[in-house]
């Protein structure tokens, strides 16, 4: 990577990510796309280089970099942020933007014996930013959650969501953890670095064949994306910019700490999930617990 600001972008094949990773290169940050499969990864990075030449963007090939972490699995977390440490010796910026939904299946046990959209959603992305909390610190690191709007009670005795599985409950439990936790680790590293929740509104990729097949395919939830994406779904630049922006256009990051996006605008309602100091203490020592970080 030449001298630029360094952003990891997990997520960085789908809809959200590859929208955000795009628009980052295109304002001159070195991105680092993160997903399962590098040849994925490989095919986002020749098309943001296309996209940058198109635009008539100087860049160096190193300027978009792949890692490949699979957030259900905490060992490949372990070894990405490893990896992570070794290649880049500044990282200005994590956009968290992977996701696992099954929506008709559940619950998904994993080898490990978690929950798979829980390991996915909520302890790899955890983990994954813990291990770069400390380097990220050394360039006023902003971490970026994206989040939905939804809200939904967490089960305190059953906060992987296994008993009595719903696979949308389960789902929207994790993303309402993503804004517990954006907001705890704002008030825990206030001053150290900063971390922001961010509400993309509705956003689909049309011309990703896979992201179609996997959301547009038959069935009820076939069908209500198949509507919805039609008439209400803006394109992944759509929250791209905003990411872009936010990550790149405050000097003075510690301003917004803590806050809720919905795109560009600030949200100033306070936040039921992001709010809750107990909850959010709670979660967090769950799942130093459940990561094993407290063996380190
Ligand atoms: N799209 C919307 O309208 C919308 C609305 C509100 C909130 N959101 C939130 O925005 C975020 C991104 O949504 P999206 O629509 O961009 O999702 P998406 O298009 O379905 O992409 C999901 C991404 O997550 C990655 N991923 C899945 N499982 C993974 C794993 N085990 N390890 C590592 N990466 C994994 C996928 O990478 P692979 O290439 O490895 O599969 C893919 O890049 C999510 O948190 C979602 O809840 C989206």
């Amino acid at each position: 990577m030449t001298d630029k600001q360094t952003i990891l972008v997990t997520g960085a094949t789908g809809s959200i990510g590859g929208g955000a990773a795009v628009a980052l290169a295109k304002r001159g940050a070195g991105v680092v796309l993160l997903g399962r499969k590098l040849e994925k990864l490989e095919a986002r990075a020749d098309s943001i280089r296309v996209a940058l030449s198109e635009a008539q963007i100087d860049y160096q090939d190193t300027d978009i970099a792949s890692l490949v972490i699979d957030f259900s699995d905490m060992e490949s977390v372990r070894l990405a942020a490893a990896e992570a440490l070794n290649r880049f010796p500044r990282i200005h910026g994590l956009v968290l933007s992977a996701v696992a939904q099954t929506p008709t299946t559940g619950p998904n046990i994993l080898p490990s014996g978690h929950e798979l959209m829980f390991a996915t959603n909520v302890m790899g992305p955890f983990l994954f930013t813990q291990l770069l909390l400390e380097r990220m610190q050394q360039s006023d690191g902003l971490v970026l959650h994206v989040i939905a709007p939804y809200y939904k009670e967490i089960d305190w005795d059953d906060v992987e969501s296994i008993s009595n599985h719903k696979p949308m409950t389960a789902y929207e439990r994790t993303k309402t953890m993503h804004r517990v936790i954006a907001a705890e680790l704002a008030r825990r590293y206030a001053g150290k670095i900063s971390s922001v929740a961010f509400n993309p509104g509705f956003i689909f990729d049309k011309s990703d064949p896979e992201l179609t097949k996997r959301w547009l395919s038959t069935g009820l939830t076939g069908y209500f994306y198949r509507i919805m994406a039609v008439f209400i779904a803006k394109p992944p630049a759509f929250a791209g910019e905003p990411v872009a922006n936010l990550m790149l256009s405050h000097k003075d990051r510690s301003a917004i700490n803590g806050a809720l996006f919905k795109l560009d605008k600030r949200v100033e309602k306070p936040d039921k999930a992001m709010n809750n100091e107990e909850w959010g203490k709670r979660l967090w020592d769950e799942l130093v617990l459940k990561t094993g970080l407290t063996t380190e």
